[in-house]
């Protein structure tokens, strides 16, 4: 099956797509993205990520073109045509091909752009209760707008590669004064000895998760407490257990940070209970879209 484009509505086999190197997008990193999940050829709680590309789009000065419902089109195509069932999308929308000069062009034509690639399923991290991962901390260098999901990504790729470079799957980013913000590529949860779960804030130290969202939901669902407030170094060298979510990474439990052996070393049992609950929630998701589309049938015959 090939792995598919779809550049500024146009669909194309992803290795015909071609961008021209005046974009700002290259030139500049000036643009957002987003990274959506497909589970068995449905794309995985779009519509949020789509809002979130929306509020990044409008963030930057550059409103989203076509509006949401557009790039829900061009998805589903590129879904359809790539016939992958787990797959992973990534869109971007750029203020478009310009002379380099920093201040924006007088009229912009934004480049949009979506790729589909297969994944391979599950990810290991992330489904097998009885494994977890390790992180190493690393100061967070990245600007105050986190909250925007930008191309700018150079402090995450360089944490992310020095992470990997130690062995570790993800680098946890800690910024003086405010405690831990987030993973380079994901989300960070602590499990306290109480039993409450939290989380560091929405706000422009971080990146809202759609995986976060989901799981706050989930587990507030199930009876546990969440809280959103600031993480310090203290309060996740005393948590009982410690994970990470994200489109790609789903729930990761933590059993190594940095160089501390997290509870017994193994995935603790609220994070396991979590990790089913959310893998019942995504299967009764898909269950209700596919329910949805032979209604949809039914209704067409
Ligand atoms: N990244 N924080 C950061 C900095 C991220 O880059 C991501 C996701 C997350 C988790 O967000 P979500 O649950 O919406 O995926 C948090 C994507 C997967 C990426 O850049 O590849």
């Amino acid at each position: 099956m090939p792995n598919i484009a779809v550049l500024n509505g146009r669909l194309m086999p992803l290795s015909r797509a071609m961008v021209s190197v005046e974009d700002r997008g290259y030139t500049f990193g000036d643009g957002v993205y987003e990274v959506v999940r497909v589970y068995r050829g449905a794309p995985f709680l779009l519509r949020e990520h789509l809002e979130r590309f929306t509020r990044s789009a409008e963030a930057i000065g550059l409103p989203l073109t076509p509006p949401p419902a557009g790039w829900e089109r061009w998805v589903k195509q590129a879904i359809t045509a790539s016939r992958y069932d787990e797959a992973k999308i990534y869109f971007s929308f750029t203020r478009g091909v310009a002379p380099r000069e920093h201040a924006f062009p007088v009229s912009p034509k934004p480049t949009r752009l979506i790729t589909v690639r297969p994944l391979a399923p599950p990810s290991p991290a992330s489904h097998d209760p009885h494994r977890g991962v390790r992180v190493v901390t690393m100061p967070d260098l990245r600007w105050g707008r986190c909250d925007i999901k930008s191309l700018n990504l150079l402090p995450n790729i360089l944490a992310k590669q020095a992470a990997k470079q130690r062995g570790a799957f993800e680098a946890v980013l800690v910024r003086p004064g405010v405690g831990v913000t987030e993973g380079a590529s994901s989300n960070v949860f602590a499990v306290l000895r109480d039993g409450t779960v939290r989380t560091p804030p929405a706000g422009p130290t971080i990146l809202t998760g759609v995986t976060r969202e989901a799981v706050i939901a989930v587990a507030r669902r199930g009876g546990v407490t969440v809280v959103e407030a600031p993480l310090d170094l203290d309060t996740v060298g005393a948590a009982a257990e410690l994970f990470l979510t994200g489109t790609l990474t789903e729930i990761a439990p933590i059993t190594r940070w940095d160089d501390r052996v997290v509870g017994d070393g193994r995935p603790g049992p609220v994070t396991r209970r979590l990790m089913e609950q959310f893998l019942a929630w995504i299967e009764a998701r898909l269950a209700a879209v596919s329910s949805g589309r032979s209604a949809v049938r039914s209704r067409r015959r």
